[in-house]
């Protein structure tokens, strides 16, 4: 066989062509980059000729190319799937850490109304541990849940968010383990957590794609199949409103687009701590809460 290709169309059978998509979908899952699917085809083909060699039991030219091949189209996996791993890593948050530790610092952030918002309290009992809150801030949601018996880990990439948080649960007795941590970094963790809570960290990323995009590769490589998300983001606010401005309705569901299902999605109006409040006793804080599965 020579190392020239030959382009050749072939016509499946509806039967056919069901076997190899489930095949190229199972492939991409599993190497995490797009296959196509001649390359499929070639490798059911490879297949076939190592097993017609095999039963012939004689090293076939053809053969060794086609290990050849399949040694190589492996490598080139193995290089791809480590330097997608390594550009994950490359996202820089310094400038956001600095960015929320000076809110930390300054006193009580406008956001930390020392509970969870209302509709994290409504099913809070369909939660279950272990949870994952991810950007924990300083800790209310997290103890909240470990008041109710549940094993929790709480995130967040501000030092003293996590102080807090600490002396929080210390103060009620409670064992939460609470971490200085980078959600980013969840893509290399060996987690895996059946509930997640993400409440006010995935608004950050409204208007940066890349982030969401990673994000969200993070959260589903920590998730167990199955698992439950509870997501609380801000909505898109109409111009000139003073809140923070988050989400469509169309761009949160298609950030949860791959792998995901959304249970519900509701709008409601968050809490604010009774400084901001009484400051813009006009403003509505249009929130998303929505429970979205991973699929199995
Ligand atoms: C709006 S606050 C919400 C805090 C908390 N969940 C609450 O409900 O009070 C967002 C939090 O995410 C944290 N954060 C921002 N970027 C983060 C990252 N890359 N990894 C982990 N935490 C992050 C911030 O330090 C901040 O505490």
């Amino acid at each position: 066989m020579t190392s020239k290709t030959k382009v050749v169309t072939v016509r499946l059978t509806d039967e056919q062509y069901t076997f190899f998509n489930d095949w190229q979908k199972k492939l991409q899952a599993q190497t995490g980059i797009e296959v196509p699917m001649g390359a499929v085809i070639r490798r059911a083909l490879e297949g076939f000729m190592h097993f017609a060699s095999s039963q012939n039991r004689q090293e076939s030219p053809d053969l060794r190319e086609a290990q050849d091949r399949l040694q190589a189209s492996k490598e080139y996996v193995t290089e791809y799937n480590q330097k997608m791993r390594s550009d994950k890593m490359t996202i820089d948050n310094a400038e956001y850490k600095k960015g929320f530790a000076e809110h930390y610092e300054e006193g009580r952030p406008v956001w930390d109304i020392g509970k969870p918002q209302a509709p994290f309290i409504e099913i809070a009992d369909r939660i279950k541990g272990p949870i994952l809150d991810v950007g924990c801030g300083s800790g209310s949601v997290a103890v909240f849940f470990a008041e109710k018996g549940n094993t929790v880990t709480g995130i967040d990439l501000v030092d003293k968010a996590i102080e807090r948080a600490r002396a929080k649960a210390a103060a009620k007795g409670l064992n939460v383990s609470f971490q200085v941590k980078d959600a980013f970094t969840l893509i290399e963790s060996d987690w895996r957590f059946p509930s997640i809570i993400d409440s006010g960290l995935f608004h950050v990323f409204a208007r940066d794609l890349e982030r969401q995009r990673l994000y969200v590769e993070a959260l589903a490589h920590v998730i167990e199949p199955g698992g439950t998300l509870y997501l609380l983001a801000a909505k898109d606010q109409p111009e000139g409103s003073i809140a923070l401005s988050g989400y469509s309705h169309d761009e949160l569901v298609d950030a949860f687009s791959e792998g995901w299902k959304f249970e519900s999605i509701k709008e409601f109006m968050a809490e604010v701590t009774p400084e901001i409040a009484e400051k813009h006793p006009d403003v509505e804080w249009s929130t998303w809460f929505a429970v979205i599965k991973r699929r199995v």
